[in-house]
């Protein structure tokens, strides 16, 4: 089953009190069963037309599958939540996905010219006249969102219906392309994607505020029992000069391009993330006590803003627990650790005598053992139940150019970590294996663990 069945399979299970927009996710669940070619994240990159359309509208019954669940939470008429760096107000999020689709594919007028389009070009105006100043993420500061006098629930649902028909109207007329970089297939890819990241996002936001969702959590994957930081199953990737990043055949992020030639020295890596076993004995051992498993800057987070313990754990007895969606339930000791900041991540490999790997260490990896290359079960690299933490910053490529929408990258590089893979929250169409993902190394609300290395 896709990621994206688990989680309608979720939702529709939620829906015991079935009210209509859940229903509605449930109808289209049933309506839509897999389609591989929406859910095959090299298939979604040619944009295909027809492909893109499906695909819109699966993202969207998931977007609002998940923010009934919300309102059932928070009473339609309260979708405030307390202020947090972490989160968005969920209304405003809702309005954004809508804002974004219609600036990107309506209001665009060099459309047809791809990533060549200039992106301050005037925009013809919005369906909405606030939408401007409510939902352009670049412009309106993170702590003025829960300040704004934003649509209420069901005017921001007409918003976000009448901004996807524009779209679809205009999908339904999109020749295919065999240079979807450059056509307006690509904005299509964009419009998607970025409410594919907003779908993951309202998923770790929901648990952060112990909404349920009872979503299923992350899986033991590729493991028998073995112990992976002791190196019992570790893969070794031989030297030598490697592919990796996108190339201009197919949609891709700017931050993965242009392609490059990579000498690795021979190393090796583990074939499945740490476990929540692995860790506990990191916690058993005193390692949150010891500053000289953190590094300085782990240290300081470390005294200021953690238990001494992942951020959702608790002692039960003789057991660890963890907080999931709002309730707490026995950790399953063979599932990777999630949840964990990079600073938790580098501690527990200094501990351990182990390193965290490079991000191209772990992209070959990935494309050596992994499922793409027909890999399965052990001595396989097993990724996709959690976001994994890497030892480098994010940075742009060798060539990076930006993309026409400049604030997905650039404003980032050299304040956040990288992480690879993706979580058993991601849409299968976004699970691509030269994706990079970066936040900052605090952040333990995303679905994030990590796998580790021989010094
Ligand atoms: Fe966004």
């Amino acid at each position: 089953m896709s990621i994206e069945g688990r989680l309608f399979g979720v939702l529709a299970r939620a829906d015991a009190a079935a009210d209509a927009v859940v229903k509605t996710v449930a109808e289209a669940a049933t309506e839509n069963p897999a389609d591989p070619a929406v859910d095959n994240p090299c298939t979604i990159r040619m944009a295909d037309p027809a492909v893109i359309g499906r695909a819109l509208r699966a993202s969207r019954a998931h977007t609002l599958g998940v923010f009934a669940c919300y309102e059932r939470a928070l009473g339609p008429a309260a979708m405030a939540v307390p202020y947090s760096t972490e989160i968005n107000p969920p209304l405003w999020e809702l309005g954004h996905i809508a804002w974004f689709q219609e600036y990107w594919i309506s209001r665009n007028p060099q459309i047809r010219l791809g990533i060549g389009a200039d992106s301050d070009a005037p925009r013809a105006p919005s369906l909405r006249p606030d939408a401007d100043r409510h939902y352009d993420s670049s412009r309106v500061e993170h702590t003025a969102r829960w300040r704004l006098p934003v649509a209420d629930g069901a005017a921001t649902r007409d918003y976000l219906d009448r901004t996807l028909d524009q779209t679809l109207q205009i999908v339904d007329d999109w020749p295919a392309s065999t240079n979807p970089l450059r056509s307006l297939a690509y904005f299509g890819w964009l419009a998607l994607v970025h409410e594919d990241m907003h779908g993951e996002a309202a998923i770790y936001m929901a648990n952060s505020l112990s909404i349920a969702l009872e979503a299923s959590r992350p899986r033991a994957i590729g493991t028998d029992g073995s112990r992976p930081h002791a190196g019992s199953n570790c893969l070794e990737i031989p030297a030598g000069v490697r592919e990796t990043g996108s190339g201009d055949a197919a949609c891709a992020f700017d931050n993965e391009m242009p392609p490059q030639r990579t000498p690795l020295d021979t190393y090796a890596i583990d074939a499945v993330p740490v476990s929540n076993a692995a860790f506990a004995e990191f916690i058993e051992a005193g390692g949150y006590d010891q500053p000289r498993h953190w590094t300085p800057a782990g240290w300081v987070w470390r005294e200021r803003c953690s238990p001494g313990w992942p951020r959702y754990w608790r002692r039960s007895g003789q057991r660890w627990e963890q907080r999931w969606f709002g309730a707490w339930e026995a950790i399953v000791g063979e599932a990777p650790v999630s949840n964990v900041s990079a600073h938790e991540a580098d501690a527990w490999c200094r501990w351990a005598g182990r390193r965290l790997p490079r991000e191209l260490e772990w992209e070959c990896a990935a494309l050596a053992y992994g499922p793409q290359a027909g890999m399965r079960g052990r001595g396989a690299f097993a990724w996709g139940e959690v976001w994994e933490w890497t030892a480098d910053a994010f940075e742009p490529y060798p060539g990076f150019i930006p993309h026409p929408y400049r604030d997905y990258s650039l404003p980032w590089f050299g304040s956040r970590r990288c992480l690879r893979g993706a979580s058993f929250a991601t849409q299968a169409r976004m699970r691509y294996l030269r994706y990079r993902n970066f936040f900052p190394a605090e952040r333990n609300d995303i679905f994030a663990g990590f796998r580790s290395c021989p010094r």
